[in-house]
């Protein structure tokens, strides 16, 4: 079966990225992303240097591929109906209220778009999970389509991404593997091969591993999930190198050159952030105690709790610096992307960071070279406990560009490993380092 014709609900960070590079590389495929958000399709269609995502790289590919057989649409119902494959790339937070509030991912914005799909849908269409979905999500997606759709047929596969902010394009064009979990039926095995045929204009067919949909979404998961421990067991050692006079970075080294190992993720750091390490092991942790696994779920909890206790340690130490009270104390925050070279700040360590401090009484001076004033404030009206009982804007302000800050403060706490951050004049601060990123300050993650 040969595709001509995709829709991709969701032009976010996995749908944007991801459709730009399959047109990019499938010029024979006419290719649509749709989203109800005007303004982000607006912004996908407007100048290339204002695209609503930065992935170096993504600009030059849009260029190429948009007006040609790619196209930013809202014109959500219109492009379910001409597509013979649709992916599903909407956003899977996790929940706030109701049952798993705080662990399972909410499902409402893909039960949405199943249903969407289901009523416009006048042929048979193959569907593709793309979000980050807990196990079993294709069975509740076949469900909706089936019960409300009009008798056409719906083949549901599992396509996860494993792309990277800051990376997604390079990782889009030289993936480690391309996974694609569907059902083991024969028109299950066909949309199989559809995808697959897609994915091999540029991928090598050996690195497209076909899987069923379950072992798909779980290893979407569970890759995330064991990333994430890596990063919260080189975190947990960085404690124990402060107590004990052990170097975090020699420590790292030493233990990554063990090939069994490898040094990748090992960086100690004031904790992990991002739209995925944190949801897709609390969706694990939900998904274990739900089959009554209580062990296995209180095993992978841990790399979330320390990962909640490394953000807290950090932010500590700069309040038992100045005696446990940081009334009055100017502090300039450098970084509140979740990491550097992008401008998401979900889950960022900084927020949690720049909270305590703020509760402790702090001035706040916040900089990040890609972050701007409206999204910082916005995350800390969302994340923030009560934010809104006092006037923050007089004990917080956000600096840009980078020639505005002046480190003439009582600290300064670096939160990314942001390059132009090593450049700055630091004489005059006291700087604890988060990412250890300086060859000297008065505090640096894993050195005692
Ligand atoms: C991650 C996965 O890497 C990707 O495969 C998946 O599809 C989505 O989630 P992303 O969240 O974009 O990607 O960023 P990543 O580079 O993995 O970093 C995640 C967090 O871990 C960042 O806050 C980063 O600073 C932190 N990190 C990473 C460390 O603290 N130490 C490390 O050694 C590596
Ligand atoms: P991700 O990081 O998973 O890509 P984002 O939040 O960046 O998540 O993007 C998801 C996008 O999906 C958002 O732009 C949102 O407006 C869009 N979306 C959610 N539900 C629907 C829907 N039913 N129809 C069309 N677009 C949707």
């Amino acid at each position: 079966m040969q595709i001509k014709n995709i829709c991709c609900i969701g032009a976010g960070y996995v749908g944007g990225p991801t459709m730009a590079v399959i047109a990019l590389k499938c010029p024979d495929i006419k290719v649509t992303v749709v989203d109800l958000n005007a303004a982000r399709i607006a912004a996908w269609n407007g100048p290339l240097e204002n695209l609503p995502i930065y992935e170096p790289g993504l600009a030059e590919v849009v260029e190429k591929a948009r007006g040609r057989n790619l196209f930013f649409s809202t014109e959500v119902d219109k492009a379910i109906d001409e597509a013979e494959m649709i992916f599903m790339a909407v956003n899977t937070p996790t929940k706030t209220e109701g049952e798993g509030a705080g662990m399972a991912a909410d499902l409402r914005y893909v039960e949405a778009c199943a249903k969407n799909i289901a009523s416009v849908s006048k042929t048979d269409k193959i569907v593709i999970e793309k979000s980050t979905l807990p196990v079993r999500t294709a069975e509740k997606i076949k469900e909706i389509l089936d019960s409300e759709g009009s008798g056409v047929h719906f083949e549901i596969l599992s396509n996860p991404e494993f792309l990277a902010e800051g990376t997604a394009i390079q990782d889009l064009f030289k993936s480690d593997r391309v996974l694609i979990g569907g059902d083991e039926t024969k028109s299950g095995q066909k949309a199989v091969q559809a995808l697959v045929d897609i994915y091999a204009n540029w991928i090598p067919k050996e690195k497209i591993l076909t899987t069923n949909v379950w072992s798909s979404e779980l290893a979407k998961l569970a890759s995330n999930a064991m990333l994430a421990q890596r990063i919260s067991s080189i975190n947990s050692l960085s404690a124990l190198c402060e107590k004990t006079g052990a170097d975090i970075e020699e420590l790292s080294k030493a233990i990554g050159m063990d090939h069994r190992i490898g040094s990748k993720f090992l960086k100690a750091s004031v904790g992990f952030g991002g739209s995925c390490f944190q949801k897709d092991v609390l969706n694990l942790v939900y998904l274990c105690r739900h089959y009554g696994l209580e062990e296995v779920a209180d095993y992978w909890h841990q790399v979330i709790k320390i990962n909640d206790y490394q953000k807290d340690r950090f932010a500590q130490k700069i309040i038992d610096h100045f005696g446990g009270d940081l009334t009055g104390k100017k502090i300039a925050i450098l970084g509140w992307a979740f990491k550097a070279n992008t401008n998401d700040s979900r889950e960022s360590p900084a927020i949690y960071v720049a909270e305590k401090l703020f509760k402790a009484g702090a001035f706040l001076e916040i900089y990040d070279p890609m972050v701007s004033k409206e999204s910082i404030f916005r995350d800390i009206d969302f994340y923030w406990e009560a934010s809104g009982t006092e006037d923050l804007k007089s004990r917080i302000s956000v600096l840009y560009p980078v020639n505005e800050l002046d480190l003439s403060n009582d600290a300064t706490a670096i939160l990314t490993e942001c390059e132009a951050f090593k450049s700055l004049d630091f004489s005059n601060t006291i700087v604890f380092d988060g990412r250890g990123i300086l060859s000297s300050s008065i505090y640096s993650i894993g050195k005692g």
